[in-house]
Order: C-alpha cells, then structure tokens, then sequence
C-alpha cells in the first residue's frame, strides 16, 4: 500500500497547461481562501505574489482528494510557504487569520465593491479607495470624472454582478448568430470563455466569431454591432481595435492584417423568461407576471477572426486566465516559441508555425492535448 504522500507526488506538473482541471473541486475551501489573497496582493501591486497564490490554488483544485493534512503538500510545485501557511491554518482552526483580516478589512470590502463595476481596475479602486470612496452611492456624488464603461457598469451593476446562467448564454448566443449570419452569410459562431470549459455560470459570455473564407471577416464586428444595436439589443458597446502590436504577448505581425482581428466589450439587453426566444418587448418598464423587470443586463464579449488564426483565437480566448498563461510560460521557457491569440512564433527558426486547430497547436509545443472541460486551472 502506498502512502498519501506518494500517491500525491506521482507526477503533479508545475504547468497548469500540463495538468487536467475539471471543474470538481475537492478543496475549495482552501482555493476560495487562496483566491482572496491574490487581489491583496496586486492591490499592493505585488503581481508576482498575487500569481504565486493562484498557481498555488490552481495546484490544490488539480488533486483528486481534499486535503487533509499539508504533509503530502510539501513536495508539489507552486506550494510556497506562504501558501503552506493558510492551507494549515485552515485545516487546523477551521480558518486562515491572513485570509479572514484580508476580508474583514475596509479596504478589502470597498475593493470587492469598486471592482465590482464594469470598466473599473484595481488600479482605478485603489486610487479611489485612497480618495475616500469606499461604496457606490459616495461614488456617484464624488464628481469623478466617470468612463462612459464605468457609467454603464454603475446603471447595470445589480445586473451585472448577478452570474449568467448557461441558458441565458445560449439565448444570447442565438441573437448574435443570426445577427451575424445576416450581415454575412456563412459567418461561424463558437462559444468561448468560460462555458465552453463546461462551466454552468459566468461573469459574462464570449464569443469568436470568423468565416471560412479569408477576408470574408474584415469588416464583420461593426456590421453585426449595428444590426445588434438597431434591433435594441445593446446597452453599451465598445468595439476596439486589435492592438496586438502594442501588447507583450508576441512579436508583431505584418501590418496589414492588423486591422481584422476586432473585440467587442458590451452589455446586452436580454428578455427574461423565454431564454429561447429572441423577441424583443421593445419596452423597458414592463414587467413580467412576477413583478421582476421584463429584461435584465448582461455583459458580452465578441471576437472576430480570421480564419488563419482562429485556431490561436480560440485556444486564446477559452482560457482559463490561468491556463492560458501558464501555456505561453510553457512556450517561451521550454520551447524557445511566443503564443498569443493570433499565432504562434518560432524564435530559433524565426517564423511563425501555422496551425488550423487547437490540437495542432497543443503538438507544436509538445503539450499533451486538453480539452477545453479540463482546462479550469
Ligand atoms: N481574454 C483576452 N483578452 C481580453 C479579455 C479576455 O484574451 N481582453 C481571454 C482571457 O484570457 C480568457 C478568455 O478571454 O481566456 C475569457 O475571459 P473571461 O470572460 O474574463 O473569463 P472566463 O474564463 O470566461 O470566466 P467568466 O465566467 O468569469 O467570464
Ligand atoms: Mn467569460
Ligand atoms: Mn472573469
Ligand atoms: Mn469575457
């Protein structure tokens, strides 16, 4: 008979994107305490600690077992001391005096509430928090000089801050369809972001959305954008370009295909009740027969891309956060190759390694492939 420890050591991955995460987890006690620490941390802009937390949690909902005792704990990756600590405390006293402080505190609480509305950073509440603003209401009479996202977020943030059921996230998905089908015959739609990990709730709900033919997409995002908006679908939109070149995720690509790869931060009007259905009452003061508002708000995200990267765009954008940074690690440490969403870079060849699927790409960097359903990290 083996022993915990060893059964616990046999081959955990100090990559996330070599381990398969389901969404069970046996230890969600202990990853909801260590998931508190990380926003502490990157309030105290300490993002190498607050990463630290969430590859020590993502660890923890890795093992087939709750943990009972941190003695098998000691050998894995990514469990530092610090982490060691709370997890005892909490099998120990029931609780982590660290984590309980952290959301006892002033600062804690007023950060929950801030962050909490749509287009607000850390960075954002924390200069707040320091001005005095701790709740929404003070927020409103501050005069701060407020986004048109964050004032969005403030009118929607009940909405908002309420999950989105799977349900509502296929209705949602049926608009945007045939939206996009209209404005372009042939458009392919696929479900991104956290439910096409299988999860039953989300923050939001995300979406790719390309044509099999190249070039076909360019122009796509604001023709469906404007369909959407004229049939009232939309609260807020904000349709970015893609500023790939500017970000730290890979080396820049070639300047005219640029201008394709096109993302939609918005929040959708959508009917209650018959998820189903895309009617749309018209009328935002009804209500339904039990007193509840006809419609209710809830935050969308759209990509479009080009065929040719759609394969990167997809892997890119169904996460998890965690995940997805832990396969560009991967990448760059231990195979000498930058990923982003668009595509795949090969520094010692110096070229980009195409790919047409997210299988393909798992095979370039010698990753064993993982469905989306097991890369909950
Ligand atoms: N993403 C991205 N660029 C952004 C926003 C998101 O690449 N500007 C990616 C994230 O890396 C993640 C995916 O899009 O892989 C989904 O992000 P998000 O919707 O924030 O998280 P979910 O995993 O879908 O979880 P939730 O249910 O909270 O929405
Ligand atoms: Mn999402
Ligand atoms: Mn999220
Ligand atoms: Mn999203």
């Amino acid at each position: 008979q083996r022993s915990e420890a060893e059964v616990v050591m046999i081959s955990v991955s100090s990559y996330a994107c070599q381990r398969r995460t389901s969404l069970i987890n046996h230890n969600a006690v202990l990853t909801d305490a260590l998931s508190l620490l990380p926003h502490n941390a990157e309030l105290n802009e300490d993002e190498g600690r607050g990463l630290a937390f969430r590859r020590a949690a993502a660890v923890l909902k890795f093992l087939p077992e709750p943990v009972t005792t941190t003695t098998p704990l000691r050998g894995l990756p990514c469990l530092g001391e610090h982490s060691l600590r709370v997890i005892e405390d909490i099998l120990q006293d029931g609780a982590s005096r660290e984590v309980e402080s952290t959301k006892r505190s002033e600062r804690f609480k007023a950060l929950k509430v801030l962050n909490g509305i749509f287009g607000v950073g850390v960075k954002t509440a924390d200069r707040w928090i320091r001005a005095g603003i701790r709740y929404l209401q003070p927020l409103q009479g501050s005069g701060e000089t407020l986004s048109r996202a964050q004032r969005a977020g403030l009118r929607y943030y009940d909405d908002l801050n309420q999950p989105v059921s799977r349900a509502e996230a296929d209705a949602v998905g049926e608009i945007v369809e045939k939206a996009a089908v209209s404005v372009l015959p042939g458009a392919r739609m696929t479900l991104i972001g956290g439910f096409r990990r299988g999860k039953l709730t989300g923050h939001d709900v995300d979406f790719l959305l390309t044509h099999p033919e190249e070039g076909r997409e360019e122009g796509l995002m604001p023709k469906v954008v404007s369909r959407l908006e004229s049939e009232g679908f939309l609260l807020y939109q904000k349709t970015t370009r893609n500023s790939y070149l500017e970000s730290e995720d890979g080396p820049a690509r070639s300047s005219s295909s640029m201008d394709r790869f096109q993302k939609c931060f918005s929040i959708f009007k959508l009917s209650r009740g018959e998820e189903g259905g895309a009617e749309q009452t018209g009328n935002g003061e009804s209500l339904t027969p039990s007193g509840q508002e006809a419609w209710r708000a809830v935050r969308v995200d759209l990509v479009v891309s080009p065929v040719s990267q759609s394969a990167f765009a997809l892997l890119g954008w169904t996460g998890s956060k965690l995940f997805e940074r832990e396969m560009r690690r991967w990448a760059r440490r231990e195979k000498a190759m930058s990923l982003s969403s668009h595509a795949l870079y090969d520094t010692r060849q110096r070229r980009y390694l195409r790919a047409s699927s997210e299988e393909e790409i798992f095979a370039l960097l010698g990753l064993e492939f993982i469905p989306p359903s097991e890369r909950n990290a």
